[in-house]
């Protein structure tokens, strides 16, 4: 976890009453600075697609725009931005009102590149800059495209694509923020850049709260209103007939595209990565890799283009993709630390071990990351300790995986769900006998309209053999939690999971004091095993009501039953 941390979190809360004076000097020093040129090309913008240039401000649709910004955590932002944008047509339906608050932060947006472009031409030689504007900048690209399809689809349903889709557009320019924060130093064109980049936060959440509501409410905009959680006593209905019971299957007849293996001379490709670059760009059809029984030591990036990219190995433990890059080197983020990292679409895996073999001092060192939606893992194992799988935003899957690690070794601000999976704790790396507190999860939602959350079913947690030798010797000092809240509203719940002893009566441990504590949800349904005693809980979590247990299923929370492969459609 790279880390906006708890601290900059709060102060992100706590100046919301600079931000008007804020918005304002820095609006006049982006007119400045911009100029004539951008002025222009929005005004084009305006005329061009939408209301007619008659329409003035004694148009505005006002009573349509208060009612549908109803839906927000910040209704006056909402109004004001729609209406001096001045492009919401007379009698708007709401699908429009919501395009326009996705046009509204799509400008802002714009201008947020166009600041962290100048920030970056004027970092010459500080590279912790360069490298945070440049991570920015492709991270702030995913955003602009997610938001940019999001507002394409809206008109036509599938509105929990929608919400998916928004929801990662709003996480990435909170990890821009939380990075320019953490590694960008106090300067004043950084503080510029983050109040910024604070506001687009704001914009953009609001367009995914009317979403939201548009989803559950229709165009009865009377009934839209801010997004409410588990906490406030809200349960989305599941889909109909969405049980717990969804049973997918990994294609089984699938035709291999391209051969990885550790004996060129054979006709294959020598590295993974070189695999990849030979899948073409952004096919709907998949390119199958199968990467040979072996040992591959290399850095993986499947970039964004590449889509539904399969990586088909030769079982657990026998091909194993191995790195070892961590935070304790120089210039390495978290998210860069990744041994294997993905960004494109539709990626499946199967009998494949991912590792991060960095060495102690142990800082955070990821084995496997992701950001792909509709992602499909199955049979794999994850190898590391501190942060071992980054499940960093949109709809995964993972089906009977093992997973290992110490600290918060599962997180990220998906939707994940993690079916039949094996959990073990490994031993620290440094002083693993005097005892130490781990945490299976660390999930980062920072927006209550996001939907996103790590749903484990049918789970077990437990410890390695080596783990348990040491743990068994003193269990005292050895404390293990199911989770931590890395950002407010993190959301994470296991159903019918069997825990060993090794997990601590209170269950669930804080992150800083009370942060998140009365906005997160941590629920758990029929676990089993001396671990899921529910007697000595953190009062903070939760038990789900049986009623509401489909709500997480994988139907109802990941739409897998309209994308993931069953043994009908492979
Ligand atoms: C959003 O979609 C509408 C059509 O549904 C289009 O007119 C508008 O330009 C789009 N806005 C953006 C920011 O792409
Ligand atoms: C950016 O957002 C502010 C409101 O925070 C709004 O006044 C301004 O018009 C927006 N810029 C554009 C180009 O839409
Ligand atoms: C870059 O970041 C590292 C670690 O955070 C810090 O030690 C170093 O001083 C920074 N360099 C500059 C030029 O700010
Ligand atoms: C930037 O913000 C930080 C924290 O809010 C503050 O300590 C620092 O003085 C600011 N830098 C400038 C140049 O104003
Ligand atoms: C909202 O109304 C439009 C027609 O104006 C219709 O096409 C759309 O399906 C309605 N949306 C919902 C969620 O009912
Ligand atoms: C795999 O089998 C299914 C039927 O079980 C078939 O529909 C599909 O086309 C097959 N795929 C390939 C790549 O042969
Ligand atoms: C490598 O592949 C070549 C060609 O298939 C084969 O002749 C050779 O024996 C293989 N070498 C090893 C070590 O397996
Ligand atoms: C794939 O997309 C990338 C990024 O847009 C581009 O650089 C590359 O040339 C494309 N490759 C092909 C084969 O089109
Ligand atoms: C639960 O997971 C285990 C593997 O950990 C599997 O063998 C078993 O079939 C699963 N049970 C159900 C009911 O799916
Ligand atoms: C829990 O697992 C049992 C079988 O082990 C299954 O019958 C039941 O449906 C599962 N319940 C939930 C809520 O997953
Ligand atoms: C749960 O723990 C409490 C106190 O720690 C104990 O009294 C109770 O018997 C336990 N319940 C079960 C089912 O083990």
């Amino acid at each position: 976890m790279t880390a906006p941390t708890t601290t900059s979190r709060k102060n992100f809360r706590r100046s919301k009453s600079k931000r008007l004076l804020v918005i304002i000097i820095v609006a006049l020093l982006l007119l400045s600075l911009i100029g004539v040129v951008l002025f222009f090309t929005l005004r084009h913008k305006i005329s061009d697609s939408h209301s007619p240039k008659s329409s003035s401000s004694s148009k505005v649709p006002v009573a349509a725009i208060q009612l549908a910004c109803q839906a927000t955590q910040h209704p006056e932002t909402c109004q004001t931005s729609l209406y001096q944008s001045n492009i919401v047509p007379p009698n708007p339906t709401p699908v429009q009102i919501i395009q326009s608050a996705l046009w509204v932060s799509s400008q802002n947006l714009s201008i947020a590149q166009s600041m962290l472009k100048s920030l970056l031409a004027s970092a010459a030689g500080n590279q912790n800059i360069t490298n945070v504007a440049k991570s920015c900048l492709e991270i702030l690209g995913f955003s602009q495209y997610r938001s940019s399809v999001s507002n394409n689809t809206l008109p036509f349903g599938k509105s929990k694509n929608v919400r998916a889709w928004m929801s990662a557009a709003v996480a990435y320019q909170y990890d821009c923020y939380g990075g320019l924060g953490y590694h960008g130093g106090n300067s004043q064109e950084i503080n510029k850049t983050r109040a910024f980049l604070e506001d687009l936060i704001t914009l953009s959440s609001n367009a995914l709260s009317m979403i939201v509501s548009y989803d559950l409410f229709g165009n009865e905009t009377r009934s839209w209103r801010p997004p409410k959680t588990e906490r406030d006593g809200f349960w989305e209905d599941p889909k109909l007939g969405g049980g717990i019971g969804f049973r997918s299957e990994f294609p089984s007849n699938l035709t291999v595209d391209a051969t990885v293996c550790k004996n060129v001379s054979s006709g294959c490709y020598g590295t993974v990565q070189e695999a990849v670059n030979a899948a073409p760009n952004a096919t709907e059809r998949r390119f199958v890799i199968h990467i040979k029984e072996g040992v591959y030591e290399e850095i993986v990036r499947i970039p964004f283009e590449k889509k539904n990219v399969v990586f088909l190995g030769d079982g657990m433990g026998k091909t194993i993709i191995t790195g070892s890059l961590s935070v304790a080197q120089p210039g390495v983020t978290t998210y860069e630390s990744a041994t294997v990292g993905v960004l494109g679409d539709g990626f499946m895996a199967s009998g494949i071990t991912f590792q991060n073999a960095a060495g102690p001092p142990t800082y955070q060192a990821v084995a496997f990351r992701s950001d792909s939606d509709l992602s499909y893992i199955e049979n794999c194992e994850f190898l590391g300790n501190q942060d071992t799988l980054y499940a960093h935003s949109l709809r995964q899957f993972y089906k009977s995986c093992r997973i290992q690690g110490n600290v918060d070794f599962i997180f990220g601000n998906s939707a994940a769900v993690f079916q039949d999976c094996q959990i073990l704790i490994v031993p620290r790396q440094e002083n693993p006998e005097k005892g130490e507190q781990n945490t299976v999860t660390a999930h980062g939602r920072t927006d209550p309209a996001q939907s996103t959350g790590f749903v484990f079913q049918n789970c077990s947690i437990s410890g390695t053999a080596e783990y348990m030798a040491l743990y068994n010797s003193n269990p005292k000092v050895h404390k293990n939690y199911l989770g931590r809240p890395w950002k407010e509203y993190s959301r994470v719940v296991y159903i019918n999971c069997s825990f060993e002893a090794l997990i601590s009566a209170e269950g669930w441990m804080p992150w800083n004091g009370d942060f998140a504590l009365t906005t997160l949800y941590y629920g758990e349904y029929k676990n089993s095993g001396p671990g899921s005693n529910l007697s000595e809980r953190v009062t903070w979590s939760s038990q789900i009501p049986a009623e509401h247990v489909n709500t997480y299923s994988v139907q109802s929370f990941i739409q897998g039953d309209e994308w993931m492969p069953t043994s009908a459609s492979s």
